[in-house]
């Protein structure tokens, strides 16, 4: 019996989140942490989902799941979604086994749903014989709008393609390939996120104060275009202050938490170049741009503080996905 192996990356955004809703540009890479989906037919008709201590048994022919929102639905339910929508395509409901390994913590900020539907969608295209990457990061976002409707789609892109992207207001996405490595240290904050509220949040700001959302958009798009050159020429000094400005758009946004705001001052206070959150806000992640000289130094005067932080290193592979044999029943 075939089984399928899939795993797909997690991702940062360095600049232009939220309001890339809104066609705003943004720049986005992928990152070393991945999810993957390990999948084979079990013979019968349900389809079993298990993801660490979440697990979720249905029937097969079942398309949907009850919407009351909870953590473990808010992760299974987009996951559940590609399986049922590509079975449904191919009119095939047999039951599968579906184990989920993720290194990348959920509703932190760091692509965990967009990572787990391209990775679903992946391992179920190649259970079919079809791996086309354009058409599983299309499937993906589709699921991922699920959770939020308003989804742009970025975060699956680079998923998908890996590497570091700058997203263009007209929904292209440029490979970027900057002269030089950056450093982003990913603090996590272990407040959970909901991507659909915080989004919800700001739309709701931007329809009650249109001009005041404009200024603060078109402000957005000026940064991340500059911050884009900055890359480009590999100047780190003004990408990290771009990065900072970006945050205190996303502050007044009302989009940022007390313990993202003291992980900034932290990381700025120990000799990083630049600060802000990550993803939707709400708690979830702040990077921090350390500079190229006197790394190791900065960063172990950060971790004294905050332990737990990581340094990144960009993912170029995005989707993998490849089969074997399964040797019994069992994974
Ligand atoms: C979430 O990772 C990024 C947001 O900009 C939402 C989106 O782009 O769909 C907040």
């Amino acid at each position: 019996m075939v089984q399928v192996h899939s795993s797909a990356p997690g991702k940062i955004i360095l600049l232009g989140e939220h309001f890339v809703v809104y066609k705003n540009p943004a720049i986005l890479a992928a990152i070393n942490r991945r999810i993957t989906v390990h999948l084979k037919p079990n013979g019968t008709h349900f389809t079993r989902i298990k993801a660490g201590l979440m697990e979720l048994v249905v029937s097969a022919s079942k398309r949907q799941l009850s919407k009351r929102r909870t953590h473990s639905n808010s992760f299974l339910y987009p996951v559940l979604s590609c399986i049922a929508n590509i079975q449904y395509q191919m009119n095939d409901f047999s039951g599968l086994d579906v184990i989920i390994e993720s290194q990348i913590p959920h509703g932190e900020g760091l692509g965990s749903s967009a990572a787990s539907c391209v990775a679903t969608v992946g391992a179920m295209r190649a259970l079919y014989g079809e791996i086309d990457k354009p058409s599983i990061c299309k499937n993906a976002a589709e699921a991922e709008r699920i959770i939020h409707k308003n989804s742009s789609g970025a975060d699956c892109y680079v998923s998908t393609f890996g590497g570091l992207i700058y997203y263009h207001p007209t929904r292209a996405y440029t490979h970027m390939n900057p002269k030089i490595k950056f450093r982003f240290l990913v603090c996590t904050t272990g407040i959970r996120h909901d991507t659909g509220k915080l989004v919800s949040r700001v739309k709701k700001f931007r329809e009650e104060k249109l001009p005041i959302f404009a200024e603060l958009a078109e402000r957005a798009r000026v940064i991340c275009n500059d911050a884009k050159k900055a890359m480009d020429r590999g100047d780190q000094e003004t990408l990290g202050k771009m990065m900072t400005e970006n945050h205190e758009l996303l502050m007044r946004l009302d989009v940022s938490h007390p313990k993202l705001e003291e992980f900034i001052d932290i990381c700025m206070g120990n000799g990083a170049l630049g600060g802000k959150l990550t993803g939707a806000g709400g708690g979830g992640s702040m990077i921090a741009l350390i500079p190229n000289k006197k790394t190791d130094e900065i960063v172990s005067n950060i971790r004294k503080k905050i332990p737990h932080s990581v340094l990144v290193e960009l993912d170029h592979d995005g989707l993998q996905v490849n089969q074997t044999l399964a040797p019994d029943n069992k994974f």
